[in-house]
């Protein structure tokens, strides 16, 4: 009877966590929606490769924040936005990410969304990573880059024959595909996560939405 007790509690405190986690997942206000974030993405990228890899980087991040328990709107749309002032800055790294800022302040978009984009560019910006949230955008938007290289490598250049070996592969080629840094993507286990494991679930986040990626 105790036994059985403990596992009633058990249970119900699993369906609390969930029940929560769940609730604050679909009731966030982030100050901003994800219609309007997209509309704000087409209206200062014009180009569709960037936007395809906002959304990838997107995908990437909402399935993190699913494996972690965290706050999927908010992991997600710090993905969609990471790259929103691109255009703006372009190469320039004291700028880029303090743009975006500027942009979403205005908005009342979440702070902690306006922080950590600004960090997976710290390095530009004089700033340092410490938490999972800035770690994880920071390898989820640079492994977007070797993943599609490694998609475009197949006669087909579809992410449906891609494997995940061929990415961790491709990973130690340091000439393939040379502008994705690979310490960056590395920051996935200070994220608490193995290189095999990030790879496996980057590449399957992409592949659940590889037509609207085009690949
Ligand atoms: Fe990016």
């Amino acid at each position: 009877m105790a036994y059985s007790l403990q596992l009633l509690s058990l249970n119900l405190q699993t369906l609390t966590l969930y029940y929560r986690r769940t609730r604050m997942s679909t009731n966030t206000d982030a100050g901003i929606t994800r219609d309007q974030a997209m509309t704000l993405l087409e209206t200062y990228l014009q180009n569709p490769r960037l936007i395809s890899h906002c959304v990838a980087t997107e995908v990437i991040m909402r399935s993190l924040a699913r494996k972690y328990a965290e706050n999927e709107t908010v992991w997600g749309l710090s993905g969609l936005l990471h790259d929103l002032d691109y255009q703006i800055t372009g190469e320039d790294s004291a700028t880029h990410g303090i743009e975006t800022e500027k942009i979403l302040a205005e908005k009342n978009v979440m702070p902690i969304i306006l922080d950590v984009i600004k960090k997976h560019n710290a390095e530009g910006l004089g700033l340092e990573r410490t938490t999972r949230f800035e770690y994880a955008l920071t390898c989820a938007e640079t492994i977007t880059g070797l993943i599609v290289a490694t998609a475009l490598v197949y006669p087909d250049k579809k992410l449906a024959s891609v494997k995940p070996k061929s990415i961790t592969k491709r990973m130690k080629t340091k000439h393939f595909a040379r502008a994705v840094s690979r310490e960056r993507i590395m920051e996935c286990e200070k994220m608490g996560m193995p290189l095999n494991d990030f790879v496996v679930l980057s590449l399957e986040a992409m592949q659940g939405i590889a037509d609207e990626l085009g690949l």
